[in-house]
């Protein structure tokens, strides 16, 4: 294994010498594909590439149904059903776009709770975690841009209630919100710049990952101990790591198939499990939906949003301080908004010498606090507006933001961490000893 020459490509063929020399891009492929990698990662390695995969997934499928949908109030809902029912493979094509939505999600949240359980936000890695939470907001957005595009009636309300955040902005938020949306209200002006936006930011993303990709391969993997991989020697680096081709390829493609026959079975089985039925009832302005929900990649977020009502005591003197400029709408908002921005400062916050979660005891009780703090505010999120569900927000909202601000600052200082293997090899030899040596 330790002989596999994998930091250097020298071109052989007569073409292969002549690009080298004008252009090094199969050098730069060849660096990317050998890229010595951790040899201990675990199977939570593997949600990057998985989210790779879907983001391409996305844009392909997008790109077929942008062919056959027509962007305009009058036309977008029929579009849609012309796509299900006459377009060869329409249906596949829209079943797989939607759930592939919901597997983007699924994959960046544990991707997120990754890194944030082996600490691969801190240094020095603190720009692959910012570029990666950058890339989450621009996901997020085309999530919601592209929830508008079938114009049912969860698309028409969702996007008036969230284009509604923007008019809580104190003095220009009105204006803002009428720029947003082109007009008064949502209508076609909207519809058009949502699809031409939501074409346009899967492409953003996708140059956010390469620079990602190009973050991380500077610094190198973390990996499951957190401790780096030795550099002091060509020869100890070789004995902490493995080249990602063939091991790790083979390893991420075993993990995406697994990952894509439950996909499938989703997909053929239950493609509307994760929807709203009120989306297959056209956008009507005089018609509220009963109980108006997104969807579930931003209930938690939702959940923060409703949890600072006018009757919380926070709330009350943030608009007794600010002679009523902050009030409940734009609390929740900055709430909401605050919850996801926080985040970006856990390289920051997190005062432990110590990376990895496996060797600090009291952090993982809180960490797994916090994984339950989600789900219990996703719940909540779905949930009809009630005084228990707002309690239920509040409890949730507030644990959220202490675990940034309170418990990963105080935990640094007050946790003693056990001991962590010196080396990467030893951790990988304690977990895969070979009997033979
Ligand atoms: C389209 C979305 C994304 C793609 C395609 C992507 C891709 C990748 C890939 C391929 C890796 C290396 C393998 C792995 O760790 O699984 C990685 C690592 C990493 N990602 Fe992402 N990522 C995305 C979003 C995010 C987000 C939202 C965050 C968090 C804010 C994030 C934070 C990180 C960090 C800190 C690492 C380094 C982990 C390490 O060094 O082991 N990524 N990403």
């Amino acid at each position: 294994m330790a002989g596999i020459p994998h930091d250097h490509y020298e071109p052989k063929s007569g073409f292969g010498k002549w690009l080298h020399s004008r252009l090094p891009v199969v050098s730069l492929l060849y660096g990317t594909l050998m890229i010595p990698t951790p040899k201990n990662l675990n199977w939570m390695w593997i949600w990057g590439i998985v989210l790779t995969f879907v983001l391409v997934m996305q844009i392909v499928t997008g790109i077929v149904l942008a062919m056959h949908y027509t962007p305009h109030v009058d036309m977008a809902f029929a579009s849609i059903e012309h796509i299900m029912r006459d377009v060869n493979g329409g249906y596949m094509l829209r079943y797989l776009h939607m759930n592939g939505a919901s597997l983007f999600f699924l994959a960046v949240y544990l991707h997120i709770f990754r890194g944030l359980y082996y600490g691969s936000y801190k240094a020095p890695r603190e720009v692959t975690w910012i570029i990666g939470m950058i890339i989450y907001l621009l996901m997020m957005a085309t999530g919601f841009l592209g929830y508008v595009l079938p114009w049912g009636q969860m698309s028409f309300w969702g996007a008036t209630v969230i284009t509604g955040f923007f008019g809580a902005i104190p003095g220009v938020g009105g204006a803002i919100q009428t720029w947003l949306l082109g007009g008064p209200a949502v209508d076609n002006a909207t519809l058009n710049r949502f699809f031409s936006l939501h074409y346009l930011l899967p492409f953003v993303i996708m140059a956010l990952v390469a620079v990602h990709i190009w973050a991380f391969h500077t610094t190198g993997n973390n990996n499951p101990t957190g401790v780096e991989v030795r550099r002091t020697s060509k020869a100890e680096a070789e004995k902490d790591t493995l080249p990602f081709w063939p091991y790790f390829v083979i390893k991420d493609l075993f993990a995406l198939a697994v990952i894509l026959v439950v996909f499938f079975a989703v997909v053929g089985f239950m493609p509307n499990y994760l929807g709203h039925p009120d989306n297959y009832i056209q956008a009507n302005p005089l018609v509220t939906p009963v109980h108006i929900v997104p969807e579930w990649y931003f209930l938690p977020f939702y959940a923060i949003l409703k949890a600072f009502t006018a009757d919380v005591w926070a709330v009350q003197l943030v608009e007794f301080v600010t002679f009523g400029i902050v009030d409940s709408k734009l609390f929740g908002v900055l709430a909401m908004f605050g919850s996801i921005a926080i985040m970006a400062f856990a390289p920051w916050l997190d005062t432990s010498s110590v990376r990895s979660g496996r060797y600090r005891p009291k952090f993982k009780a809180w960490f797994g606090l916090l994984a339950i703090d989600f789900v219990v505010l996703m719940w909540a999120g779905s949930q009809p507006a009630s005084e228990f569900m707002s309690w239920i927000s509040l409890i949730g909202a507030t644990y959220w933001f202490a675990y940034f601000i309170v418990v990963l600052p105080l935990l640094g200082v007050l946790e003693k961490p056990l001991l962590q293997p010196v080396t990467i090899e030893e951790d990988f030899k304690s977990h895969y000893a070979n009997p033979a040596e």
